[in-house]
């Protein structure tokens, strides 16, 4: 992948985020994922590649735009001499927090070569997540806590000076607890386990670890983004009923998990390292900030004069970019500024 299209993607979530913030604040978690769905597009049909979606808004029946298996990229007589490339998009990480104008919500993206991503069906995954320093000592077959230790003996840092971030989600309360009994310092966010994940492996961040269930395209990101930055991973698909508790509904969506994963070659509850979800470190990821928080400012606007600030990191060099812009909302080409005027 050229890398000059680590510019190219950085514009993309840029308009994302500058679509989504439109939304910020507003209630409406859906028209706010819709905004940006519709602005990371059209950049992403602008750019001279041969994408395809495989980690995106939902299967084709289910998302009319950003579906899994569309494809984007600039169409021309030339195309044939596009990179081919596989897309993991989530055009707003963190719907409910645009909506209610909490922290963290980010827009992202991350473009590897063709079939490095795993093609993960939309259901909960475990997720354990190092940093460089702690690479290759995690294992998520053993118990979280002999994990813990060995991550601790890696980095030289004893329990009270280990930083573990995970959701603050009912399902665990329990390991929440267990972690700051152990005087393990915990950071509970309410949403957002993507840009959890990035602290881990950025030099500005005291986080050690993340450890939770989250969303498995979420998972994927995840694990390009980490893989560029030379951290470790190790993950495990998760059933619906395993995490939500046994019902009726849950117990049709967790049938339909297992057969999507069986068509899919993968199995429920096996462990997922680092190179099974992602193949190479030829990464492109970007994120640009749609409200503030731990990695990155949100968007700042006055009038049609708007900030943005986006981290973009290239796996092949280990690069990491904070670019800020101001953007003149006036300027941007017509279809772009219906999106995010
Ligand atoms: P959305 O933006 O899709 O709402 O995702 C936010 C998020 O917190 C993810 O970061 C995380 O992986 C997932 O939701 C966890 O799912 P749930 O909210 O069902 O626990």
């Amino acid at each position: 992948m050229k890398r000059e299209l680590a510019l190219e993607f950085a514009r993309v979530t840029e308009a994302a985020a500058l679509a989504a913030y439109k939304w910020v604040g507003r209630g409406d978690k859906e028209a706010a994922d819709q905004a940006a769905v519709d602005a990371m597009r059209t950049v992403l049909n602008g750019i001279k590649i041969q994408g395809e979606i495989v980690i995106g808004e939902g299967e084709i029946d289910e998302a009319p735009m950003l579906y899994i298996g569309e494809k984007v990229g600039l169409e021309s007589v030339d195309k044939d001499r596009y990179s081919q490339v596989d897309i993991a998009v989530d055009p707003v990480e963190g719907t409910r927090m645009t909506a209610q104008g909490q922290a963290n919500a980010i827009a992202v993206l991350a473009v590897g070569n063709k079939g490095s991503f795993l093609k993960a069906p939309d259901m909960y995954m475990e997720k354990l997540i190092v940093g460089p320093e702690a690479k290759g000592v995690i294992d998520l077959s053993k118990p979280l806590m002999e994990n813990i230790d060995n991550i601790c003996k890696a980095l030289k840092k004893p329990l009270n000076e280990l930083t573990v971030v995970i959701l603050d989600k009912p399902r665990h309360k329990t390991i929440i607890k267990d972690l700051q009994d152990l005087n393990v310092k915990v950071y509970a966010l309410p949403d957002g386990d993507v840009a959890g994940s990035i602290l881990t492996s950025v030099v500005d961040s005291d986080v050690d670890v993340l450890y939770g269930i989250g969303g498995a395209p979420e998972g994927v990101i995840s694990a390009a983004v980490i893989k560029a930055l030379g951290g470790d991973m190790q993950a495990r698909l998760k059933l619906r009923s395993e995490v939500k508790g046994v019902s009726l509904e849950n117990d049709k969506i967790s049938a339909y998990e297992k057969a999507r994963c069986e068509e899919m070659g993968l199995r429920v509850g096996d462990v997922l390292k680092m190179d099974d979800l992602v193949k190479d470190d030829e990464v492109i990821f970007s994120a640009t900030g749609i409200t503030s928080g731990d990695l990155l400012e949100g968007v700042k606007r006055k009038g049609n004069i708007a900030r943005t600030q986006t981290l973009v990191i290239r796996g092949k060099s280990k690069t990491v970019r904070y670019i800020n812009a101001v953007h003149n909302l006036d300027y941007k080409p017509e279809d772009i500024m219906e999106l995010v005027k």
